[in-house]
This record gives structure tokens, sequence and C-alpha cells, in this order.
């Protein structure tokens, strides 16, 4: 499974330089998906991709991290074994975010070493304070997600089907997020010890780094 992440990790698509294979041209005349002022149907799809491609590498380093810590502990089998499952969920988001850069030829976050050592970091501090910490973090992390991926299917749709299978693939990885979030609730995060500010710092850091992710 490890081997599985690792692979999932390895940046697609991108050659020595960071020069783009297949960039796609935006057609001539599109319609704006977004109001601001120069964003167009295409680099507003590029970005989706860009930001759901990092997330998705950041998901599977935070569950990482966590396994870290709690694999390591033999009483700590039950939140192990759910914590595999979710990242499991986590690397075929990612491989199927690496597949989508490379067909088209998005250019990934500049950030990707950055995510790696945060997401990790996140995680494992969150485990090391608790296993009810450590669902808070999911909790907190997967309602983020559950919004944006909200958020974007909306603005696909108004693609009227041109992106549907784009739509499709985000709602099914929605559905999963919002699975992990439930069960980390069930699991008693809002127990966890200063649940509300947890929680908050965690999903501010979360919105942040779509903003930043989305553009670099
Ligand atoms: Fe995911
Ligand atoms: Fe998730």
């Amino acid at each position: 499974m490890a081997k599985r992440a690792d692979m999932a990790l390895r940046r697609p698509g991108v050659r020595k330089g960071g020069v783009r294979r297949n960039p796609r041209k935006s057609p001539s005349g599109h319609q704006r998906l977004s109001e601001q002022p120069g964003v167009t149907r295409g680099s507003a799809v590029e970005e989706m991709v860009r930001v759901d491609h990092a997330g998705e590498y950041g998901a599977v380093r935070i569950y990482s991290g966590q396994l870290a810590v709690f694999e390591r502990l033999p009483h700590k089998r039950k939140i192990t074994a759910s914590l595999l499952h979710m990242r499991d969920e986590e690397v075929e988001h990612l491989s199927k975010f690496n597949e989508l850069i490379r067909e088209r030829g998005v250019r990934p976050t500049v950030l990707t070493p950055f995510w790696h050592v945060a997401g990790f970091a996140l995680g494992a501090a969150t485990a090391l304070m608790g296993e009810k910490a450590a669902h808070a973090c999911t909790a907190a992390v997967e309602e983020v997600i559950d919004d944006h991926y909200r958020g974007q299917i909306e603005k696909l749709k108004d693609l009227g089907g041109e992106e549907a299978e784009l739509a499709e693939t985000i709602e099914k990885f929605r559905q999963e997020e919002v699975r992990h979030k439930e069960e980390a609730l069930a699991e008693g995060a809002e127990q966890a010890v200063g649940y509300p500010l947890l929680s908050g710092v965690i999903r501010t850091g979360c919105k942040l780094a779509i903003r930043v992710a989305e553009k670099v």
C-alpha cells in the first residue's frame, strides 16, 4: 500500500524544467465560466484540475502522517484500519487527477513539495494529539472539500454537458469524502480537546490552500 501511495504521489506530465506536455489551447470566443475578467472556461477548468490534484495529494499525505503515528501502536488497530481504507480512496482520487493533469496538459501546482511536508505534518501532529484530534482533522478537511467539490460541480453543470464526465468523477469523489467526514464524526471528532479552535484553524488552512493551489 505504501508503494501504491508513493506511485500516486509522483508528479506526472511534467518534463524537466516544468514544461507542459500537450498544452490545451482555449477555443476562441469561449464563454466565461467565472465572472472574473480574464478567466476563461478553459483556464477555469484547468484551475479546477490543478487544485483538485493538489488537494488529493495533500489528503494522501495527511493520512500517511496519521498512519505513521498509529501504525506503530498495537492498541490503535481500529483507527489504523479505518485510516488505511480512507487513504486507499484518496490514492484512487489522486491517481485519477494524475491522469487528468497528464491528459489535459495541466501544470501541477509548484507547491507540491510544500504540500508533501505540510500534509504529512498536519496528519502526524493531529495523530500525536490523539485519536479524536485525528478524526477532528479528517472531519474539518473533508467538510471543506465537500463544499469545494459542490461548488465545482455547480460550475461544471453550467457548461451544459461538455464536462459531464469530470463532474461525475468529482461527484463520486465528493461522496467518498462525505463518508470520511461522517465516519470521523461518528468516531468522536467533536470530542477532541479544543475542537472548535482545532477545526476552525484546519478549515481556514484548507480554504487558503485551495485559493493558492488554484493559481500556483
Ligand atoms: Fe479525496
Ligand atoms: Fe477524503
